[in-house]
């Protein structure tokens, strides 16, 4: 028995590395407001991974896929004697061989379907001209994402429990070696060559830039905003005076044409108030409204109004299904708080909605002294 040196630090780097963003990318995944943060570290995890891929091509002793062991005799034997007397292996066992292979490609499938939602749904990021031809499929890409990112979760897990009991039964070393490098056993060590070398340095190098740079310049081309402000006034400028004056300006997109048409022929009655205008303001209005409704619009929040309200009638956009889903966790209270007052007073959270901007990365709860 002699010490043998298995993981080279890059190896280690990249396994401690890929830990921590999937920790963080994972937590930040259910906070909409967070999503940019979500995004640049799922776009760092696709580099690590790709970067992974190739060195598994290279021969690098016990981390190249040649030298993994798939043979699935092996595999059942293994898992047979799991808890009882089996062969010690110093590379990778034949289960940690597949649930490598299983986490890399679920891995990159997560970040590609990440990316493929972000462009579809959000119209962001590398793919966000996806948003204009795929926008209906946002949903279906979005569960597919996130079944990848849990089926990923999922082998994470199985290999952890794998590790801990190699650990606790068998005084395994497999998480001391990628932690330290080594492990004890009969076999040589690893020895990197120069240009292995150079390779891990770009790879940790590059990974780590990347994240920096992400964070660093928020309107990279690989987190890019498709969406463009509109400027109202300039669109239409009475109905950027008119529907201003009692409250916050709510772009077209948030209701469909037969919303808008109903609620223009009954300014005279507008929630308790009188808005009534002239027939020609009132027409022009009108046409602008059902021209710019939630019909003839990519974004998500068009599209899932419209799809919450399927024959439901209603005139304002907080009565809307998709509207109160989003909105349930947010305490009544809060709501009703000096600053923001009303429900409908949208643009307390929403900082751009008045330019046609509802990004998850626009929303800003004010501080009310109690937020949930
Ligand atoms: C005289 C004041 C006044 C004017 C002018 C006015 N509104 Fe309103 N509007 C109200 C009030 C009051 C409400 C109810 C707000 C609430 O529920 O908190 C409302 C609600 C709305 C809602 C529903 C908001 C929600 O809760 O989802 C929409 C949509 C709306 N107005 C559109 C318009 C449009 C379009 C115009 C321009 C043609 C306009 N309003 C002009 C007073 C006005
Ligand atoms: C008290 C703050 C607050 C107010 C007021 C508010 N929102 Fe929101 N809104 C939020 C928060 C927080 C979220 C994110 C909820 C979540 O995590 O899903 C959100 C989510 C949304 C979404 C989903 C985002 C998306 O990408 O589709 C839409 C659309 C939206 N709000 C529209 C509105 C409109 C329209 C109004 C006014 C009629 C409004 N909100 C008023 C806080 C607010």
């Amino acid at each position: 028995m002699s010490k043998i040196y298995v993981w080279s630090l890059f190896t280690r780097l990249f396994h401690l590395f890929l830990i921590v963003a999937f920790v963080v990318t994972f937590l930040l995944s259910d906070i909409e407001n967070l999503l940019s943060y979500h995004a640049a570290i799922g776009y760092v995890i696709g580099l690590l991974l790709l970067f992974r891929v190739v060195w598994g091509f290279m021969d690098v002793k016990f981390s190249k896929f040649k030298d993994f062991n798939f043979n699935l005799r092996d595999l059942a034997e293994y898992m047979l004697n799991i808890l009882g007397n089996k062969k010690e292996y110093i590379g990778h066992n034949p289960a940690s061989s597949w649930a490598i292979v299983a986490m890399i490609a679920l891995g990159l499938a997560s970040v590609v379907s990440g990316v493929v939602v972000y462009g579809t749904q959000e119209g962001m990021g590398i793919l966000s001209f996806l948003n204009i031809s795929l926008f209906k499929n946002m949903d279906f890409f979005e569960d597919l994402h996130e079944f990848f990112a849990n089926a990923f979760m999922f082998v994470i897990f199985i290999h952890i429990i794998g590790v801990l009991v190699d650990r606790m039964f068998h005084k395994s070393q497999a998480l001391d070696s990628i932690v330290g490098g080594y492990k004890h056993g009969n076999s040589e060590s690893l020895k990197l060559t120069i240009f292995q070398k150079l390779f891990g340095l770009l790879w940790i190098g590059s990974s780590l830039f990347l994240l920096v740079y992400l964070l660093a310049n928020p309107s990279n081309i690989l987190m890019a905003d498709a969406n463009k402000a509109v400027d109202y006034k300039a669109e239409n400028e009475l109905f950027e005076s008119e529907c201003i004056r009692c409250h916050t300006l709510y772009p077209p997109f948030l209701l469909p044409k037969e919303s808008w048409v109903k609620m223009m022929d009954n300014l005279e009655n507008h929630f308790g108030d009188d808005a009534s205008l002239d027939e020609a303001d009132k027409n022009s209005i009108k046409k602008y409204l059902v021209k710019n409704a939630a019909e003839s619009s990519t974004k998500e929040s068009a599209y899932k109004i419209l799809n919450s309200i399927k024959d439901r009638e209603t005139i304002a956009i907080t009565k809307t299904p998709y509207w109160e889903k989003r909105h349930k966790n947010i305490e009544k209270s809060i709501f009703k708080s000096k600053k923001i007052a009303a429900e409908s007073n949208c643009k307390a959270c929403h900082k751009n909605i008045e330019q046609g901007l509802l990004n998850d990365k626009d929303i800003k709860m004010p501080d009310t002294g109690n937020q949930k």
